[in-house]
């Protein structure tokens, strides 16, 4: 298996800085979920260091960082002398960690013509990468991301907040794995009273 020093190393000088604050957040939580639910840590960990690096291509949009970061992935793995099969597990793990189905990904995928069809996780591991994923992107870490995107994409404040939220209800409510729900609920109880506060309830 591949030295996880090196694709850490790797993932820190090809990420910006909120994707790899991210992707930290992400590993941590995608550990935790492992232990708990008996899964292959080794590939959890690699996989989720490698889940986003496909934001790192300069053809980076959207809709297309999953096929992008697989490709990555992949030739970084076969040049660390990684076994094929472990490879073939974690590129299957970064192709469906695409989600939640949200107006977000609605609005994104109809000017393309298609609607929500990215593959979906179906195994262990994958389910919690997706999970994990999901998990901060429903924190008030993940609100604050989708804000601040929102505002550099032209977004007025409302506007902003209206898909954030909406973002952060379709993840929590997409989780996969039992541990995923019960760690998810944690985080997501903080970004529910973070909305009902803006919204004067
Ligand atoms: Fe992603
Ligand atoms: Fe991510």
């Amino acid at each position: 298996m591949a030295d996880i020093n090196s694709i850490k190393e790797f993932v820190r000088e090809n990420l910006d800085e909120l994707n790899y604050m991210h992707t930290k957040k992400v590993v941590k939580i995608a550990l935790a979920l492992a232990e708990k639910e008996g899964a292959n840590k080794e590939i959890v960990e690699i996989a989720a260091w490698l889940h986003d690096i496909g934001k790192s291509d300069k053809d980076s949009t959207a809709i297309n960082h999953h096929s992008l970061g697989v490709k990555i992935a992949e030739d970084l793995l076969k040049k660390k002398g990684t076994n094929p099969e472990q490879i073939k597990e974690i590129c299957y793990i970064i192709e469906t960690h695409m989600g939640p189905p949200c107006k977000f990904w609605s609005s994104e995928l109809k000017k393309v013509g298609r609607t929500f069809d990215f593959p979906r996780p179906d195994t262990k591991e994958s389910k919690i990468i997706y999970d994990a994923d999901m998990i901060d992107l429903c924190s008030p870490f993940g609100i604050a991301k989708i804000i601040h995107l929102g505002a550099r994409r032209g977004k007025d404040f409302l506007e902003s907040i209206e898909s954030a939220k909406d973002t952060a209800f379709a993840a929590y409510n997409d989780l996969q794995t039992k541990s995923g729900k019960e760690l998810g609920e944690r985080y997501f109880k903080v970004s529910k009273e973070f909305f009902e506060i803006i919204e004067g309830k």
